[in-house]
C-alpha cells in the first residue's frame, strides 16, 4: 500500500508537454517537474522551449527541449524517437499545443479550419498515436488534454466588451473535438492501463483589458480569472498515480464558469 503522497509523485517519469513554453504551458510543466518528473518542453518555438528548460534546471528541477511542429508528421516522429533514445519510456503526454486561427464569426474563412485542423486535429490524433504506441508496451501512461471551457459551452460574448478580443469559432469546434478524443482514447486504450483525460481550463490573466478582466471575474463564481498556480495540482493529479481509475473524464478547472 502507497500512502497518498507518493501517489502524487512522478519521480522517475518522463512527461512531455506540448506548447510548454505558452501561457498555460509553462506552468503545467513546472506543476510536472516540481513533483519530480522529467519534463520534455515541445513546441514550434524551439528558443522558448529552450528559455523555460533552462529557468527550471536553474530550480534543481529536470526539463530539456525540442522543437516541434505538429503541423509536420516527420518533427512528431522525431520527437518521439528522441524520447525513446534520451529515455526508452514516454510515461505522460499532455497536449496542450494549440493553433488558434479566425476572428469574429463572420469575419472567418473555411481555410481558418483547415489550419486549425492540421494542428489541433492531425497532429493531435498523431502525436498521440505515437506516444499511446510506447504506453501500451508497458502497460502504463497518462494522457492529459488541455481543451477549454470553450469545448463544453459557447462562449460568453458580453465579456468581451469592446476589448476587440473573441473566440474564433475553430477554436471552440476543435475544442468540443478535444473532449470526444479523450473519451475515445479513454475506451480504446483502458485495456492497456492506459488512462486519458481533458483538462478543461478557464482563462488565465495575464495583460488583458482590464474592463474584460473584470467582466470575466464577475462571470465567474469564484470571481477571478485564472492564475499559473491554478493548473499545477489538476495537471499532477491526472498525471500521477493519484488518478489511477480515472479515465475518461474532463476536470474543470475553471472557477465554476462552466456550473452556471
Ligand atoms: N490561455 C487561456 O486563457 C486558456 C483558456 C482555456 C484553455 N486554454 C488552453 O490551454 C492550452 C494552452 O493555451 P495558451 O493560451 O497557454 O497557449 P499559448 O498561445 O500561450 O501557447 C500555445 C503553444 O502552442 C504552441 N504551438 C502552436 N502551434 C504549434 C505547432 N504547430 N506545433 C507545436 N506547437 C505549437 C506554441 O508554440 C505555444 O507554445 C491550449 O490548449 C488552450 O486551448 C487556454
Amino acid at each position: 500500500m502507497t500512502d497518498a503522497t507518493t501517489r502524487f509523485s512522478l519521480d522517475g517519469r518522463v512527461c512531455v508537454v506540448t506548447g510548454g513554453a505558452g501561457l498555460y504551458g509553462r506552468w503545467i510543466a513546472q506543476g510536472l517537474a516540481e513533483h519530480g518528473a522529467t519534463v520534455v518542453l515541445a513546441a514550434r518555438n524551439a528558443e522558448a522551449c529552450e528559455a523555460v528548460a533552462a529557468e527550471l534546471a536553474s530550480h534543481g528541477l529536470r526539463a530539456w527541449a525540442q522543437r516541434l511542429d505538429l503541423a509536420d508528421e516527420d518533427s512528431i516522429r522525431e520527437l518521439r524517437d528522441e524520447l525513446m533514445r534520451r529515455h526508452g519510456r514516454i510515461d505522460v503526454l499532455v497536449n496542450n499545443a494549440v493553433h488558434r486561427a479566425g476572428g469574429d464569426f463572420f469575419a472567418t474563412e473555411p481555410s481558418d479550419f483547415a489550419a486549425t485542423h492540421r494542428v489541433n486535429g492531425e497532429g493531435l490524433f498523431l502525436i498521440t498515436q505515437l506516444c499511446a504506441e510506447q504506453m501500451i508496451h508497458r502497460r502504463a501512461g497518462s494522457i492529459v488534454n488541455i481543451a477549454s471551457i470553450y469545448g463544453v459551452v459557447g462562449p460568453d460574448f458580453g465579456v468581451y466588451g469592446d476589448s476587440g478580443m473573441t473566440t474564433p469559432v475553430p477554436y471552440a469546434y476543435d475544442k468540443g473535438g478535444m473532449l470526444a478524443f479523450t473519451r475515445y482514447l479513454a475506451t480504446y486504450l483502458g485495456r492497456w492501463g492506459v488512462r486519458a483525460n481533458a483538462i478543461s481550463p478557464g482563462g488565465l490573466q495575464t495583460d488583458q483589458d482590464p474592463a474584460f478582466v473584470e467582466a470575466y471575474a464577475q462571470r465567474t463564481p469564484l470571481a477571478r480569472m485564472a492564475g499559473p498556480e491554478d493548473i499545477k495540482g489538476p495537471i499532477v493529479f491526472l498525471a500521477s498515480d493519484a488518478s489511477a481509475y480515472v479515465t475518461g473524464t474532463n476536470l474543470a478547472v475553471d472557477g465554476g464558469w462552466t456550473a452556471r
